[in-house]
């Protein structure tokens, strides 16, 4: 099967390739992976990738080998010790990705008006978890990287999507923050 390319990817897998003529990427895991069409598409492309994502109903049958149930805050309890050269995800490490995630916002409107009516010592309560879920995604992650390996994450699916963490929050990891934009970063785990 010749893959088509899922062209909502094209802002990261741009990132993808430009590292890919910097540094030695062949193992790829991605988080938040969906249906799996972008790692059907990179190992069409001779990348050795891998998904995971909490939700399976999606998962297409001929990428089940290669794509995984689990929490993106727990990698270890799929991958265990091994460790990948680069880990990147598009639509995960954003506060409404994972707001969605947890409490099915973005398609529950009902549940956005009560969001709306929150008292604002709840809402900050809420916003606290979801920073700490992010943060913790990006600890798994750092964990599951080779030394040298990248973590390159795009939040452009709204144009309002912003990345969830900040460039303190990867340092305090333990990453080298190789780029910070609005909607898109590149963290390295040093060596
Ligand atoms: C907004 S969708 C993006 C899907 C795909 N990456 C894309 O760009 O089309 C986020 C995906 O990440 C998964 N996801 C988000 N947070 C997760 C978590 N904490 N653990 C496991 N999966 C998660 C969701 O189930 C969903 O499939």
């Amino acid at each position: 099967m010749v893959e088509a390319f899922p062209k909502h990817y094209q802002r990261l897998y741009d990132r993808i390739n430009e590292l890919s003529a910097r540094f030695p990427l062949r193992t790829v895991l991605e988080l938040g992976c969906g249906v799996g069409h972008f790692v059907g598409f990179l190992r069409e492309q001779g990348f050795l990738a891998e998904g995971i994502d909490g939700k399976t109903d999606l998962f297409r049958d001929d990428l089940m080998d290669y794509l995984h149930q689990g929490q993106l805050t727990d990698l270890k309890q799929v991958f265990g010790d091994r460790r990948f050269d680069m880990i990147v995800g598009r639509g995960v490490v954003c506060h409404g990705s994972q707001y969605d995630y947890s409490y099915g916002s973005r398609q529950d409107a009902g549940w956005l008006v009560v969001m709306s009516a929150l008292d604002p010592q709840v809402k900050r309560e809420l916003e606290k978890r979801v920073q700490a879920k992010i943060e913790r995604i990006l600890e798994s992650s750092f964990n599951q990287l080779m030394p040298d390996g990248l973590l390159a994450v795009c939040e452009d699916i709204d144009t309002d999507d912003k990345i969830g963490f900040s460039m303190e929050a990867a340092q305090r990891i333990g990453y080298h923050v190789l780029s910070y934009e609005i909607q898109e970063a590149v963290l390295q785990k040093p060596k």
